[in-house]
């Protein structure tokens, strides 16, 4: 295939950031104040972004409701939800910087929820305690039940104050590596008008947000295809931790829509078919706001022991009924809609229908606090490529997140790799000349799927990956039933090189989109169910029926994989930092998690 058959446009920038959810234009606002010409490339329109679908809250000790608590209460919470898998120099750096960064976002508009006071809303979530666990801390930082909504159009609106410069509707392809493993920019396909393009900047950002859509059942949006992780695998570059999946405990069952936690920590609560509240067997002290993987299997565990409610037994119960319904129609205006939508529930009335759904991957492209990625035990800096968000793993959720981490660390990484750029880059500094074949292996794969003429449809293909990924990959997991996803998925590789794209034509060719991103999501489910079964030992969200204990002796330990180009996985582990950064706080020392 010649490249001459695509018409090519490029263009340099100091700084292209791919994505525009919370980490993107988080980092994209800081760029431009930082006075660097940044381009932020998305392949949806900036508001639609997934963050917009964040519910409960923000994290950070901010103390508004009087609960005394403190940033090194979070740190400490981190670190155990993570099942002492989390950075704890990371974990240090997220957490006092929650505060001035929820600050921070007060000041750019966002229309937080108020206390009587007029201070920020906090609400209590899973695993958030004060002083190790003497009590539930109240620091979901929340707009009602909206909260991603909020962060989402106030960031993209300081953006267009800053004058950042978007390309809307632009899909990523790849990214250009030079012979030096340096990243020099990326090819992106304008699906309005059917153009290529050539980014070329100093650095890239990847802010793509996790792949749930792997999974048959996630609270994710459909968009969610990890695309950024996934050329970061085609480029020879190391995923971290992929084996870590969190499922959410209260996704609605059937349709998988999020139920915020923020709904167990206005006082939810959840029964199984004997009405009990089980929760109190598996967790004494924090019940239902016990963290994600704890709430997750007890859920699990009660239906298999056959206490599931419903005719197939195979669900759970979520009661808001018993609170003031002025409390769920201020705090829970969302949800309270969805269970109507999705459930048919009237939430005053009765109890919504719940399942643990896919929410989360801790795993992604290895980072350090910076947001610079990194490869290798010997942390590896790899030149001009940066991962913030869901994409990356810095690692500050090791093996389980906490509710509320996930938009905190959007906002908290998205600003150091700013700061970092702002130290690395001199604005407009000139652009060497990029290698002469650039982007042309990646013109070939995209011209070859976009004349693909196998017998496959995309979406039969994909939905056989989502359940399989669903069965073999899902809450329990043990040798046999990982081995043979592992068969299954390779089986669907077959599939995927006889997948049958109709549409040729290069301007909203939605049928190719949908080919590639079955792609990226293929390539992701391979390292992901293989690092499954590569980890012998159960640990935060991964837990393996065959290896019940936590082994710290053998894998207190980042697993990071690499996709060779003969479809194999390639492991090398990374020591996990059980240190500080400074030392206003102490490293925690491993021990039993028990919530
Ligand atoms: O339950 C929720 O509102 C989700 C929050 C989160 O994943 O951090």
């Amino acid at each position: 295939m010649a490249q001459s058959a695509y018409t090519i446009i490029d263009h340099q920038y100091d700084v292209v950031v791919l994505g525009a959810g919370g980490a993107g234009l988080r980092a994209t606002l800081g760029m431009c104040t930082a006075g660097l010409k940044t381009a932020c490339i998305t392949k949806v329109f900036p508001t639609r972004s997934h963050t917009v679908a964040a519910q409960g809250g923000v994290g950070a000790a901010l103390n508004n409701m009087g609960d005394g608590d403190d940033w090194r209460f979070h740190f400490y919470d981190t670190i155990k939800g993570s099942d002492w898998l989390g950075d704890q120099d990371a974990i240090e750096y997220m957490c006092k910087n929650a505060i001035p960064a929820v600050v921070e976002l007060e000041h750019f508009g966002v229309p937080f929820s108020r206390t009587a006071e007029g201070r920020i809303y906090q609400r209590p979530f899973g695993g958030h305690t004060i002083n190790q666990g003497e009590g539930m801390a109240k620091r979901a930082c929340a707009a009602a039940d909206r909260t991603g909504h909020a962060i989402l159009h106030t960031l993209y609106q300081q953006c267009l104050k800053h004058e950042a410069e978007f390309f809307i509707e632009y899909f990523a392809l790849d990214l250009i590596m030079d012979e030096d493993g340096k990243c020099r920019g990326l090819l992106a396909w304008c699906l309005e008008d059917g153009t290529l393009h050539r980014f070329q900047a100093h650095t890239v950002v990847l802010a793509t947000g996790g792949y749930g859509r792997a999974f048959f059942s996630c609270t994710s949006a459909h968009t969610c295809t990890g695309d950024g992780n996934a050329m970061a695998l085609r480029a020879g570059l190391p995923l971290q931790d992929m084996e870590f999946i969190q499922f959410h405990p209260t996704g609605i069952y059937g349709s998988g829509c999020l139920i915020t936690e923020g709904a167990r920590g206005e006082g939810g609560y959840l029964t199984n078919s004997t009405g009990e509240r089980f929760m109190e067997r598996y967790a004494p002290n924090a019940k239902d706001l016990a963290s994600r993987d704890v709430v997750s299997r007890a859920m699990t565990i009660e239906i298999l022991e056959g206490r599931g409610v419903g005719p197939k037994q195979d669900h759970i119960m979520l009661h808001l009924e018993h609170l003031d319904p002025k409390v769920l129609h201020a705090r829970l205006p969302g949800i309270s809609e969805t269970a109507k939508i999705f459930a048919g529930v009237d939430v005053t009335k009765e109890p919504i229908p719940v399942l643990p759904t896919v929410h989360y991957n801790m795993g992604g492209i290895p980072t350090n606090v910076h947001g610079e990625v990194v490869r290798g035990a010997s942390e590896t800096i790899v030149p001009g490529l940066m991962a913030i968000g869901e994409a990356a793993c810095v690692s500050v959720h090791g093996a389980n997140r906490l509710g509320t981490n996930s938009l905190l660390d959007l906002i908290v990484f998205g600003r150091a790799a700013a700061l970092r750029a702002k130290e690395l880059i001199a604005p407009n500094t000139p652009h060497a000349p990029l290698p002469i074949n650039a982007g042309e292996s990646t013109l070939n794969w995209f011209d070859k799927l976009r004349h693909a003429n196998g017998a496959i449809k995309t979406a039969e293909i994909r939905l056989k990956l989502q359940e399989t990924m669903q069965r073999h990959c899902a809450v329990f997991r043990k040798d046999k039933i990982l081995t043979e996803g592992i068969k299954q998925v390779e089986n669907i590789g077959h599939m995927v090189s006889d997948v049958q794209v109709n549409d040729r034509s290069l301007i909203w060719n939605t049928d190719l989109v949908e080919a590639i991103e079955l792609l990226n999501l293929y390539q992701q489910s391979v390292v992901t169910i293989h690092s499954a079964l590569n980890r012998t030992e159960s640990r935060g969200a991964h837990a393996r029926d065959d290896f019940p204990e936590r082994d710290d002796e053998n894998w207190m330990v980042h697993t990071q994989s690499t996709l060779n180009t003969n479809g194999s996985v390639s492991f090398e582990q990374r020591p996990v930092h059980l240190y500080t950064m400074t030392d206003e706080v102490e490293f925690i020392p491993p021990k039993k998690r028990t919530y």
